[in-house]
């Protein structure tokens, strides 16, 4: 094989990893906190325009309007005593003595929020946008330890389901962790602390079911072996899961435990190979309405806290979950299998049987089979930076089927939009939002309205998810944006967000999303022969000169041609802009330059410069120390 191929055949495997477009964000409707906050809590209700954010000792109300924030601040104070023992029993940071806002939910009516207390967890009502004291509503309510970590360093999960709240509390030092259900009119209930190995949640998600007895949670997480020796993985990511209409077992066993529950272990990694990443950091999941389908996304690191995202098919999981195999249990199940979601009534043999399988969850709740991620290996995303929280979103396309897109946060304050689709990853764009490059702590999505928040230690940004005016006037910069909230319209001649109810058989918009290319414009003929008029460039005599050509996307490879002399010259990339400039064997003489971006195998030219020279000679030095940055900064403003 020639170097040239394996040349191109490395700058393909490149092209398909990076974003095809780069944003750079500078619209006002931002939020700074006033003094960072490390650990941020978000609450959004779909459709509406208003995050409740939790920080330190303050819950930050913010409405969003395309052109600003409106914020409201709720002060929720920790106790001066509880302070006070946290500070003397120097408790794992001073810094977390404070009421950090571990918990935001609505539950049915009531508004819920915890917080740290400086190591005291306590638990309040909101109420017309002001806290109070206890929390009323319906049924009973646990101890507020069990609902909010004593530190914001110890991760917790919370999901409202049904008008009950569920509590996932990771381990830390002592303390087992467990799943519990924790407020509502059900019964509350816990996992054992035998079913759990130092958990360290990531997520939870209902997985809906056409009937309402089957309707499941899941939930996320990373156990922890703290015996694994130095060479061993010591960490192994875990889905488990319990019914909604688990109300507990009878007295003598599982009284006031999950009857329910089940875990099973899940790799992410290429396949059995030595290369898996164990640790789940978060997790989100995505389902059809009242279907039992869907796609998990998890987040996971490996011992060199690399980052890679794997995807689970939900029947997978949940056909593991009904057929597999208990660990450590080989004989016949009596009747139904231990762990389904059954209605419950005792009266019954159903409900009989069901105490008889008791034991087997009790002593064997964790399957035998593992969960392996669809297509086999991790998503092939970009690896220049980490990421650090994921959403996702499922978009009904122009060809009336729907398409997963992933919005990736990242360690330097980013955001990857990603499409995915059952035979590859493309990546739409990055957005750079912050003028703080810290990390992407949280993110809501809003699909309903069409908006995602992201969240930094400094700042809150919202994002319109259907972003369809960035993509460029033509039909052909319509369609290679492979975004699938937009869409060309052919008669407005616009590419534009496809709107709700839109009629497939209309015609009106067209879209192509599971190839880059753009065929479907028909502008072939016309894209090869449009040309760009040169602007003119006076260069003193024996002077160095740069010219700057901006790229756009990522995924095109850009070239320099002189006219009539039928010379490529290759681009000295300078940010985004591939840049002419003079190398030894290509003095730019005068003469019309063009510069070419081809993508999708159309040539399209993109600018041209005239050069012409001027006979007067001028300082070199001038020259060369101001060519490049001048030229690029010129250049910067033309296209602007
Ligand atoms: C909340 O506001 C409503 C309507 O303004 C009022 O009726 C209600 O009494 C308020 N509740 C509290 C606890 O202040
Ligand atoms: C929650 O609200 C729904 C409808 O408003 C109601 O039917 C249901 O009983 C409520 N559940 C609880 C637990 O209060
Ligand atoms: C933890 O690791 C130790 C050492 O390899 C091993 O003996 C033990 O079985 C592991 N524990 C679990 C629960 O896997
Ligand atoms: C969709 O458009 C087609 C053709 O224009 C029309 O016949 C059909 O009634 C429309 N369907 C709906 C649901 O509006
Ligand atoms: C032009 O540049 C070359 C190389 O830098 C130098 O040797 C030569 O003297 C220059 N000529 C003039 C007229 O400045
Ligand atoms: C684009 O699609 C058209 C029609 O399906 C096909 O003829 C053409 O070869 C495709 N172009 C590329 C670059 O794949």
């Amino acid at each position: 094989m020639n170097s040239f191929i394996l040349l191109s055949l490395f700058a393909t495997i490149i092209a398909g990893k990076s974003p095809r477009l780069k944003f750079v964000v500078h619209e006002p409707s931002r939020f700074h906190f006033s003094k960072p906050e490390n650990y941020i809590s978000m609450y959004h209700q779909e459709g509406s325009d208003t995050i409740y954010v939790g920080g330190r000792a303050m819950i930050y109300v913010l409405t969003f309007t395309d052109r600003d924030v409106r914020d409201y601040q709720i002060p929720v104070a920790s106790d001066q005593t509880a302070i006070d023992t946290c500070k003397a029993k120097a408790a794992p940071l001073e810094l977390e003595c404070d009421n950090f806002i571990t918990v935001i939910q609505k539950v049915n009516d009531t508004f819920i929020v915890c917080g740290t207390n400086a190591g005291s967890p306590r638990c309040w009502m909101l109420v017309n946008d002001t806290v109070m004291t206890d929390v009323q509503g319906a049924g009973q309510i646990a101890s507020a330890s069990d609902i909010s970590p004593p530190y914001p360093s110890q991760k917790s999960i919370t999901l409202p389901a049904d008008g009950s709240l569920y509590s996932a509390m990771s381990s830390v030092g002592g303390s087992a962790g467990s799943i519990r259900r924790t407020f509502g009119p059900q019964k509350l209930l816990k996992t054992e602390n035998v079913w759990l190995l130092n958990p360290q949640f990531a997520g939870a998600a209902i997985i809906p079911s056409a009937e309402k007895f089957k309707e499941e949670i899941y939930f996320f997480f990373s156990e922890f072996n703290k015996s694994a020796r130095v060479d061993e993985e010591p960490y192994r990511a875990r889905i488990g899961r319990i019914c909604t209409v688990d109300e507990g077992g009878i007295r003598a066993l599982l009284a006031d435990s999950w009857t329910t529950f089940m875990k099973a272990r899940v790799m992410c990694g290429a396949g059995n190979t030595q290369q898996q990443y164990n640790n789940m950091k978060q997790a989100v999941v995505l389902t059809a309405q009242d279907k039992r389908a869907g796609v998990l996304y998890g987040l996971f690191s490996n011992a060199w806290g690399r980052t890679v995202v794997c995807a689970y098919s939900i029947e997978d999981i949940d056909q593991a979950f009904s057929t597999s195999k208990l660990k450590g249990y080989s004989s016949p199940f009596m009747g139904s299998r231990p762990g389904m979601c059954v209605r419950k009534n005792p009266a019954t043999a159903e409900g009989q049987n069901n105490i008889k399988n008791l034991g087997v969850i009790r002593y064997h709740p964790e399957i035998e089979d593992v969960i392996r991620p669809v297509g086999v290996a991790p998503l092939d995303l970009p690896t220049d930076d980490q990421i650090t929280h994921t959403v996702a979103d499922i978009v009904m396309a122009v060809n009336d089927e729907h398409y997963s897109v992933l919005y990736l946060g990242t360690e330097q304050g980013k955001v990857l939009k990603v499409l995915h689709t059952s035979e590859e990853v493309f990546i739409i764009s990055q957005y750079s939002l912050f003028h703080n490059e810290g990390p992407v702590l949280n993110m809501a999505i809003d699909s309903q309205k069409g908006h995602l928040y992201v969240g930094t230690a400094m700042e809150v940004q919202r994002l319109p998810l259907a972003d369809c005016r960035r993509y460029g006037d033509t039909c052909r910069e319509c369609i290679l944006s492979r975004d699938p909230y937009c869409g060309w319209d052919k008669a407005r001649r616009k590419c534009i967000t496809i709107p709700p109810g839109y009629n497939v058989t209309s015609g009106a918009l067209i879209q192509n999303l599971d190839h880059s290319n753009s065929s479907v414009c028909g502008e072939a003929a016309a894209l090869k022969l449009r040309r760009t008029s040169p602007r003119e460039v006076v260069v003193p005599f024996n002077t160095s000169i740069f010219l700057p050509c901006p790229v756009r996307s990522f995924h095109a490879t850009y070239r320099w041609e002189k006219d009539n002399c039928f010379k490529n010259y290759p681009c000295l990339f300078s940010g985004d802009f591939c840049v002419l400039g003079p190398v030894v064997d290509t003095p730019l003489k005068e003469g019309v330059f063009r510069c070419m971006a081809t993508e999708d195998g159309f040539k399209v030219e993109v600018i041209s410069f005239r050069l012409v020279n001027d006979g007067r000679p001028l300082a070199a030095s001038l020259a060369s120390t101001l060519g490049l940055s001048l030229l690029l900064a010129v250049a910067t403003l033309w296209l602007h």
